[in-house]
């Protein structure tokens, strides 16, 4: 199964990886088009899928080179199939689908989520089960509850906006940079997270769901009302935001984690690179006395070390997909074992 290669195109990353024996991660190259979607204001996808068929083949080489590889050398292949934006998704399966099938060779669809949810485990061996996985990305926050690999159940999702959107969205009102959620956090460091009051969307009902729109129409109506703050308040004001945000995720997460007695907690995705998301579940780990798991900063948002990671798992306890497999932009995590899977005997 190793060099295993793995590609990642759902959004608006192109990623390779290379993985070695022990599910190690040889090479993990992201090639980020932050820079042309910044020009307007959020991901573009005709412009995604564009750019993703310029830079899929040379992220691939860069990533064999980083291994000390060739594709000679490979032995299997994984890519994303979904979820995530069709034309993007397409670029990086077809390219995945070409090379196994020019140099026949085994090839897996990847769910994206999945990616996310066992990526604090990349690089060590096989993950630890059961935990208590919170997915918090630009386009979804999960709280999911992991038995095995593929045994997934959502146990609740956000209503509407996911918390990257959240932190994106209000940014976009507060004239903040593309993606405001880097941008929000590194204003907050200096800012007083007391200073401005900003709704805790569900705090208290909606079992396991989220809800974050309520929060993005509460910053509409604070530029409204007083215009966009600035200097000083504009950092206390990232700070407040930052902190509603943070608040309702550790206090759903404390509260799956007591209703189904786990004690392992993963907090993974884009998000999860937020520093004050990080510490506050620091904090909640050891008054639970909980273990926790968080991706390393080029593990939490996208890149192809997750899939390839996922990939090598499943084909580990057989799995293949076949090479006609077709993308799923609208897969969801309990999905994750709906590939178009086969398990060979
Ligand atoms: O996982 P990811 O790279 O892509 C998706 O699958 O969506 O997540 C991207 C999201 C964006 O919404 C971005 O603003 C957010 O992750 N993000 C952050 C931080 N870094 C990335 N949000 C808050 N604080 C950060 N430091
Ligand atoms: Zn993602």
């Amino acid at each position: 199964m190793f060099p295993l290669l793995a590609i990642e195109t759902s959004c608006d990353e192109t990623a390779a990886a290379v993985l070695g024996p022990g599910y190690q991660v040889l090479a993990n190259v992201v090639r980020s088009q932050i820079d042309e979607h910044a020009l307007f204001g959020g991901v573009v996808p005709e412009l995604a899928s564009r750019c993703h068929l310029e830079s899929v083949g040379l992220v691939v080489d860069e990533a064999l080179r980083v291994a000390g590889c060739t594709r000679d050398d490979l032995q299997a292949i994984a890519a994303t199939r979904g979820p995530g934006l069709v034309g993007c998704l397409l670029v990086g399966l077809s390219y995945a689908q070409g090379l196994a099938i020019a140099r026949g060779l085994p090839m897996l669809g990847v769910n994206h989520l999945e990616g996310h949810l066992l990526a604090p485990f990349a690089g060590s061996g096989e993950p630890l089960f059961p935990f208590l996985g919170l997915v918090v990305s630009g386009g979804h926050t999960e709280l999911v509850l992991a038995r095995d690999v593929g045994d997934y159940e959502v146990l609740g999702a956000t209503r509407d906006d996911a918390a990257g959107e959240a932190f994106d969205k209000s940014a976009r009102l507060l004239g903040l940079p593309y993606p405001g959620g880097v941008a929000v956090d590194r204003l907050a460091q200096t800012g007083n997270p007391q200073a401005f009051s900003l709704p805790r969307g569900m705090m208290h009902k909606g079992g396991f769901d989220f809800s974050f729109s309520g929060l993005k129409t509460s910053v509409w109506q604070h530029v409204q009302r007083c215009g966009v703050p600035s200097g000083s308040e504009l950092n206390d004001f990232c700070a407040s935001l930052q902190e509603a945000i943070v608040e309702v995720l550790v206090r759903k997460t404390r509260k799956a984690a007591a209703e189904f007695d786990v004690a392992r907690v993963v907090v993974t995705g884009g998000v999860a690179a937020n520093s004050r998301l990080r510490a506050a579940f620091v904090e909640a780990a050891q008054d639970e006395g909980w273990t926790l798991h968080r991706a390393d900063m080029a593990l939490c948002t996208d890149n192809a070390a997750m899939i390839g990671y996922v990939a090598a798992l499943r084909m580990a306890r057989g799995e293949r997909s076949a090479l006609d497999l077709d993308v799923r932009p609208g897969l969801g995590i309990a999905q994750a074992s709906n590939h178009g899977l086969s398990v060979s005997s």
